[in-house]
């Protein structure tokens, strides 16, 4: 079993990749910004909750948040190892997860830092689209959709995220670098951190992700189109 965090800014690429690692092995993404988006177009109490601090580019409380995520790692489909993506943020949500792990005689293997500079992080951010339907992701900078706002996997209707304004991404960047970025040096410590230039193309950060990961990128080749 493996257990793997991405740890990086809004932006990074966090999600991009835990999808496309998930997919070329057997490790669940659990993304906690995805699960507050879920709850809230479920129309449930913790995702009111959420949207008021996602809007404003603040963390959502910690208790909150960690409650979400240990419920969802203890579902069966996590048994096998998960890809943190967005979680932990805070030094409280990192030790509570190390506590909740070693409760099941289990830990984390890695740590993966996704490090880009922050004028690409704001232009990735500002054109970023993602589909209503099947969540795929799209940049209008970077690879647009074939049809202006239309999936090209499932022909859903791309939206822009409410917290991709450039208000409150330059406010989200404020709030990573203030309470996030300690956790680099945290891991660093326990010597799990293995840093990732993240600036490089996709696929390329991808290999670097399974390089560090000690995955031969050929046993986990992604399907030939
Ligand atoms: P969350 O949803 O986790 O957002 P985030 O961490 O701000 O990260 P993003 O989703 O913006 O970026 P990403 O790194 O996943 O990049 P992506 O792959 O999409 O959190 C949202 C909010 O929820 C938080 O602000 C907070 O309020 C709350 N929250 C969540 N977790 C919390 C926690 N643990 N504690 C408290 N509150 C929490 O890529 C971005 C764009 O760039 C895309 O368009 C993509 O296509 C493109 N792209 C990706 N890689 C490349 C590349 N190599 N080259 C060119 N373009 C690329």
């Amino acid at each position: 079993m493996t257990n793997v965090i991405l740890l990086g800014p809004p932006g990074a690429g966090k999600g991009t990749q835990a999808k496309t690692l998930s997919e070329r092995t057997s490790l669940t993404h659990v993304a906690s910004g995805d699960l507050f988006r879920a709850a809230l177009r479920e129309g449930t109490e913790l995702g009111m909750l959420a949207k008021s601090y996602m809007d404003r580019g603040e963390l959502v409380p910690n208790e909150v948040v960690i409650r979400m995520i240990l419920e969802r790692i203890a579902q069966p489909d996590c048994g096998a190892g998960v890809i943190f993506d967005g979680f932990p943020r805070t030094r409280e949500q990192a030790t509570a997860l190390e506590a909740a792990m070693g409760e099941h005689h289990n830990q984390i293997d890695a740590v993966l830092y996704l490090r880009v500079p922050r004028d690409v992080l704001l232009r990735r951010i500002a054109g970023r689209q993602t589909c209503k339907t099947c969540g795929a992701t799209y940049n209008i900078y970077y690879f647009p959709s074939h049809r202006p706002g239309i999936c090209d996997a499932c022909r859903g209707k791309l939206y822009q995220r409410s917290d991709d304004s450039i208000e409150t991404a330059e406010h989200r960047l404020d709030v990573y670098f203030e309470q996030t970025m300690p956790l680099i040096e945290y891991y660093q410590r326990q010597e799990l951190l293995h840093e990732i230039d993240g600036q490089r193309e996709i696929s390329l950060v991808t290999e670097a992700m399974l390089h560090a990961l000690k995955i031969n990128p050929e046993l986990t080749a992604p399907p030939k189109e």
